[in-house]
């Protein structure tokens, strides 16, 4: 029997927005599953109509009134992809309320109002789907919802920002300035409008907190989320902003390379979350993880652990997160915490992970260094002290951060300061 079709609305036409739309006007046979409804666009809003023309967008679906096209009777599903806060949050919220499914990829917005977003689709009983938002393209929050349900999770870890990892991967291999590099990773259509958000660890924690609701039920407040690595004096600046060419050179004849990982742990009644710049080993599965690849490893019991990887920024790779959502909507399923309880513990606040003893990696460059200092036993005891032509490389055994900070310490010259980073195996 066929089923009546399910009209879709698109707000925004940006990078993911266009793929979107491309894929429902040139593919719509691929979109309509065996047990569902076919999906037909009917509208679509965004601030620059004659850049959306341009683009091949047909005119006559476009508006620039997101508002008219969400409660437009003719409207069945609303998806969102305009990013930022407002007015995308109050969109959400309204087509929700008004029992029309909402498909979007905004983290902020999920994130950033997720207990409430959370409460007002369970209240009207509408699906809310949000899988694009986590990773790009890779299938994550599904498989914790529905295949992994059965399981207790230890740990959720992961690279989750394709821009940073680009960055630090081309830092890593082809020494190209950073701005050259973010300018590239702009024009691929991985960064955000402000970039700032990639590289400094926003977008990342925004991920950590979707991931930590679907693996422990619980809804984490975005700014209880760490994102700046201890520093020997203080506090590193926020994500891979502080990441120099030389660490990554000296970690390299380590063994090691530095790469952006956001990390949730149940923790003492709580979770321990945050999103640092960490050492890992290069020949790793991480290590391995370069450019615009995102990978995250879920460990579980009973299942043990289970790495995803795939591309996790790009409009063609976000499109297949955003319309397999489309398709599951069309199919009658629920959100994405499918059968899961409601969430506990509305912006709770994360617990920090580096609380933990720990191994960490920090480099002395030569050019800081008054006069190279001759480890004492008491450090070579309890850290590798490498000298490199270029400084001083240190891998401390397990150790808390004050206890890592009092190795480094006699190493540094007055007024030089140098981040100590967590080494994640
Ligand atoms: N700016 C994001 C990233 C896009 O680089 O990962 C995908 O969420």
């Amino acid at each position: 029997m066929s089923r009546a079709p399910l009209r879709v609305a698109v707000l925004g036409a940006g990078t993911v927005g266009r793929e979107v739309v491309r894929g429902l006007l040139e593919h719509p046979e691929r979109l309509c599953a065996t047990d569902g409804a076919p999906l037909v666009l009917t509208g679509i809003a965004c601030r620059n109509l004659a850049r959306a023309r341009a683009d091949g967008i047909p005119a006559d679906l476009l508006t620039d009134a997101p508002a008219h096209l969400v409660a437009a009777p003719d409207t069945d599903v609303v998806v969102e992809l305009m990013g930022g806060d407002e007015p995308a949050r109050t969109l959400i919220a309204a087509a929700l309320g008004a029992g029309k499914p909402v498909v979007t990829a905004n983290k902020h917005v999920v994130a950033h109002h997720g207990p409430d977003l959370e409460a007002v689709a369970r209240r009207a009983g509408v699906a809310f789907r949000f899988e694009a938002a986590v990773a790009g393209g890779i299938p994550i929050l599904g498989p914790l919802a529905s295949d992994l349900a059965a399981n207790s999770v230890r740990r959720v870890r992961g690279i989750v920002n394709g821009t940073s990892n680009y960055i630090l991967s081309a830092m890593t291999h082809d020494g190209r300035s950073y701005a050259a590099i973010l300018a590239d990773a702009q024009a691929l259509g991985y960064a955000e409008t402000d970039p700032a958000g990639d590289v400094e660890g926003d977008d990342a924690v925004n991920k950590l907190v979707i991931l930590a609701r679907l693996a422990f039920g619980h809804w984490l407040g975005p700014g209880s989320i760490g994102r700046r690595p201890p520093s020997v004096r203080g506090w590193g600046r926020p994500g891979i902003v502080g990441v120099t060419g030389i660490e990554l050179e000296a970690a390299a004849q380590l063994g090691l390379t530095i790469k952006l990982l956001a990390t949730a742990i149940p923790s003492r009644g709580g979770i321990a979350a945050a999103v640092l710049p960490s050492a890992v080993p290069a020949d790793g599965p991480f290590g391995q993880t370069d450019g615009v690849t995102n990978r995250i490893e879920i460990e579980a019991e009973p299942l043990g652990t289970v790495g995803l990887a795939g591309p996790g920024a790009g409009g063609a790779a976000t499109s297949s997160a955003v319309l397999g959502d489309l398709m599951a909507v069309a199919r009658g399923l629920t959100s994405t915490w499918a059968g899961l309880a409601p969430a506990t513990d509305p912006a709770g606040s994360a617990a920090d992970p580096l609380d933990d003893p720990r191994r960490w990696y920090a480099f002395v460059p030569a050019a800081g260094m008054a006069s190279p200092l001759p480890a004492h036993a008491a450090q070579r005891n309890r850290a590798v002290i490498t000298e490199l032509g270029t400084g001083t490389a240190i891998r401390t055994q397990t150790l808390n951060l004050e206890e890592a900070r009092a190795i480094v310490a006699p190493i540094l010259p007055e007024g030089v300061d140098v981040t100590l980073y967590p080494i994640d195996d």
